[in-house]
């Protein structure tokens, strides 16, 4: 492509933004507004925007051609914890708002930020970055492989009956008001832990989801509701909105669920039980649900939960190959030779993982042994591939039947029985 009238490099140059800088992070603010199709941030939408990302690290790329001082390019990232199997959180390098003006598009400033972020990450010493992408091709050149899936459903009320051998609804559930999330982030605290695939949501993140109002967490008709279990601990919350409809006179309302986390089947059940039964309202819609949500096994009619559109959600990038592995635990045992290649040179190396059933724990996850190794590989894969498999949502099997990682069908069966999980990987929350 013919590059005229375009800026030449040096002309562009690369900051770090200091949120609390307002007139900096309203210029930053300019190319994620553009890229991502949205309206201006007014007053309040940057001060939400400021109080959400105090402490990340903000790049802008600015174009100063002909004196101007314009921030054409921004990328965003912040230390977290993201949840691996049988070992619960470890850190990574969350990455976000990747925006290029489209003035600016296709011209390396995408590759530039989140290389560079990417080695910084590796630097400081991250096995892990995590990021949720827009568009599915974006990032597999840049070795991200899609790790984790979500579900958009919708709930039929009037078919909803649950089983008799369905955990019982015991304990209590209240309202509570807008901004006290406290518990809440407690509940999602011990669940996330639990839960391969979820990443941390730190204070600013529950700050914001406390200030409902239009395009934030909840809306202004917005509600959530608390369980507690028989002794009086929070253990799930549910969180919605409503919109009021009617066919004639016969009432059609909607509800649209925003976030459900219980840390008991029991919490679970009454939630689900609480929202199927409210007035006026005939469905609940969801989106970015597990694809191996519990629901439908509670149901005498499990069609009463209509899912899909499955789509990839978080997409993790190995940054450290024998610490990625070692950092989660493993239900099976064997060993395999894996030669991860890396094309942007940051984590490629082989390694042998070694999985002993001997060196099991109490509660039957086993700590692997990982080394870096000069033997013949069983299996050769892209970090990409490696980053799709890690969390144990994808199977090795497939990938080596789509051509994607290179192993014989035996060796591919062995990868995948090695990364099993017991849950789908799944992470509910946006960054
Ligand atoms: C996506 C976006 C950040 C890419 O920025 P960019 O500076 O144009 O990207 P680069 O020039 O560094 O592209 C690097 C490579 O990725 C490819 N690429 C970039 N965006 C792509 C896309 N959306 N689909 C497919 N390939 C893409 C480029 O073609 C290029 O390939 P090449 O190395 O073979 O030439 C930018 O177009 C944008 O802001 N889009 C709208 C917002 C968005 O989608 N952001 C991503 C949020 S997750």
């Amino acid at each position: 492509m013919q590059d005229t009238g375009r800026p030449a490099p040096p002309q562009l140059r690369t900051t770090q933004v200091d949120p609390d800088d307002r007139q900096a992070l309203r210029a930053w603010a300019v190319p994620s507004r553009t890229a991502f199709l949205e309206a201006a941030p007014t007053e309040e939408g940057l001060e939400d925007r400021r109080r959400a990302v105090r402490g990340h690290r903000l790049t802008a790329v600015h174009d100063t051609v002909a004196g101007e001082d314009r921030v054409v390019a921004t990328l965003r990232s912040f230390d977290s914890e993201l949840t691996v199997p049988g070992a619960g959180p470890v850190s990574v390098d969350a990455v976000s708002t990747a925006t290029v003006l489209p003035t600016h598009r296709r011209r390396g400033l995408l590759s530039r930020m989140l290389t560079a972020d990417l080695e910084r990450a590796r630097g400081e010493g991250h096995a892990l970055a995590a990021l949720i992408a827009l568009e599915a091709p974006i990032y597999g050149r840049f070795g991200f492989g899609a790790a984790t899936r979500a579900t958009s459903l919708v709930l039929d009320h009037a078919r909803v009956a649950f089983r008799p051998d369905a955990p019982a609804a015991t304990g209590s559930l209240e309202f509570v008001p807008a901004r006290r999330t406290d518990e809440l982030a407690a509940v999602h605290d011990t669940a996330r832990r639990a839960r391969p695939g979820a990443i941390a949501r730190d204070a600013a993140w529950w700050e914001a989801a406390g200030r409902r109002g239009e395009g934030r967490w909840l809306g202004p008709r917005g509600h959530v509701v608390l369980h507690r279990d028989e002794q009086g601990t929070a253990d799930g919350y549910a969180a919605y909105d409503v919109s009021d409809d009617s066919v004639g006179r016969v009432p059609n309302g909607t509800l649209h669920l925003r976030d459900l986390t219980a840390t008991t089947p029991s919490a679970y059940r009454a939630l689900w039980e609480f929202l199927a039964s409210i007035d006026l309202v005939r469905v609940t819609r969801a989106a970015d649900r597990p694809v191996d949500e519990l629901l439908p096994h509670l149901l005498v009619d499990p069609r009463a939960v209509q899912t899909g559109p499955v789509d990839d959600f978080l997409w993790l990038r190995v940054l450290d190959v024998p610490g990625a592995l070692a950092a989660r635990r493993y239900l099976g045992c064997g060993t395999l030779v894996l030669r991860v290649a890396d094309p942007l040179g940051l984590a490629g190396s082989t390694v042998r993982l070694h999985v002993a059933a001997q060196r099991c724990g109490a509660d039957g996850w086993v700590c692997p042994e990982v080394t870096t190794t000069d033997a013949e590989p069983d299996v050769v894969l892209p970090v990409a591939e490696l980053g799709s498999l890690l969390l144990g949502g994808t199977s090795a099997v497939a990938l080596q039947r789509a051509g994607r990682i290179e192993a014989t069908p035996a060796a591919a069966q062995a990868l995948a029985t090695l990364m099993a999980a017991p849950e789908q990987p799944w992470c509910p929350t946006w960054f």
